[in-house]
């Protein structure tokens, strides 16, 4: 976060302690965007002080909770397209009976049956993509939005695009542009995005060292010092991640496991291109998103040290976990 502020206009956040540390991280300098389904009513003066918008995800929290903070962040609602984009259930916000935002045809609803409803609004979210790799569900998610409340949209000043999309240097932009010029043309709103993985994805790897080796039914087995548990998405997905010094045609494969009790505790069976003995390096790519901030100490086995790669080239030791912290963490002293 400290590496990317100066190249951000802010951080997005879904809780009271991101919004601390993404304040702390920017100081006075960037803004802060907050969406959750679980803001709390003791939470709104903290969080007022901290954010700069926030998005309410029903239309009974912005009831219920947008008095309390009104006039001080830029308060908005998410919504919910209703046009899903994602097969997996899991990681599709516009799913059946969606938990995530205001469903447009309630949003619709509302804005006719009661317009003083949504007095005060400023602007709208949405959220509705994963790893996509291909602007044009995006541009398909902005029309919609125009052609069903593009009206009221010309009255608000801002719309948070979300995140959900995997680009780089490679990826064709112009369903991007397309998408923000229609906003910003049509209704002369601000356009945000909150990309997370598309920026911090391939910024980490978990380095671990295989500590034993044999045979399970005719596959080789290296069992390793990290567990799916400090790679949460790996169990998650069930797909293997990358991993260094692999090849489609590497003549050594190993079922890479992990050293916790679980049995599916597995990263896939992986053809290297030399073998691993006891003791060998095995990294894994695309640690750098959502893997941090899911790991947990599941079997008592310590979280991975963190380390960070200096531009010289120099690793510098972050943090290291202990036994104190893991005894605290299961509410020790
Ligand atoms: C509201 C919101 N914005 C942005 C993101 C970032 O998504 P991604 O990392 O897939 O770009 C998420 C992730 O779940 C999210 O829920």
């Amino acid at each position: 976060m400290e590496l990317l502020a100066p190249h951000v206009a802010g951080f997005s956040v879904s809780s009271l302690f991101e919004a601390k540390l993404a304040r702390r991280v920017l100081g006075g300098k960037g803004s802060v965007h907050m969406t959750t389904p679980g803001l709390r009513k003791e939470e709104m003066a903290e969080l007022a002080g901290l954010c700069d918008h926030i998005s309410f995800n029903s239309l009974s929290q912005w009831k219920a909770l947008f008095p309390l903070v009104q006039d001080r962040p830029a308060c908005g609602l998410r919504i919910n397209p209703q046009l899903a984009l994602v097969e997996d259930a899991r990681y599709n916000p516009c799913r059946k009976h969606s938990k995530l935002g205001v469903p447009l045809s309630a949003l619709e609803a509302a804005l006719t049956a009661e317009p003083g409803l949504v007095q005060g609004l400023t602007g709208i979210h949405f959220h509705t993509n994963c790893d996509c790799r291909d602007f044009k569900p995006l541009l398909a998610t902005v029309r919609r939005l125009v052609e069903r409340v593009g009206g009221p949209l010309k009255k608000l000043s801002w719309v948070n695009l979300g995140g959900g999309y995997m680009y780089g240097p490679e990826t064709d932009t112009a369903p991007f542009m397309e998408a923000v010029k229609l906003l910003r043309e049509t209704c002369g709103v601000e356009v945000f995005i909150e990309p997370g993985a598309a920026f911090a994805r391939g910024s980490g790897r978990i380095v671990a060292s295989v500590i034993d080796l044999f045979e399970s039914d005719g596959a080789s087995v290296a069992v390793l010092d990290t567990t799916v548990n400090h790679m949460p998405e790996v169990f998650e997905y069930q797909e293997p991640p990358d991993v260094a010094g692999t090849a489609a045609d590497g003549m050594h494969k190993y079922l890479l496991a992990g050293c916790s009790c679980l049995a599916g505790d597995v990263f896939g069976e992986h053809a290297f291109n030399e073998p691993l003995t006891v003791g060998s390096q095995v990294v894994f790519y695309d640690a750098g998103a959502y893997t941090m901030p899911k790991w947990h100490w599941f079997n008592g086995i310590s979280l991975p040290s963190v380390y960070a790669l200096t531009p010289e080239g120099g690793v510098v030791l972050k943090k290291s976990y202990e036994y104190r912290e893991f005894e605290t963490h299961c509410g020790g002293r």
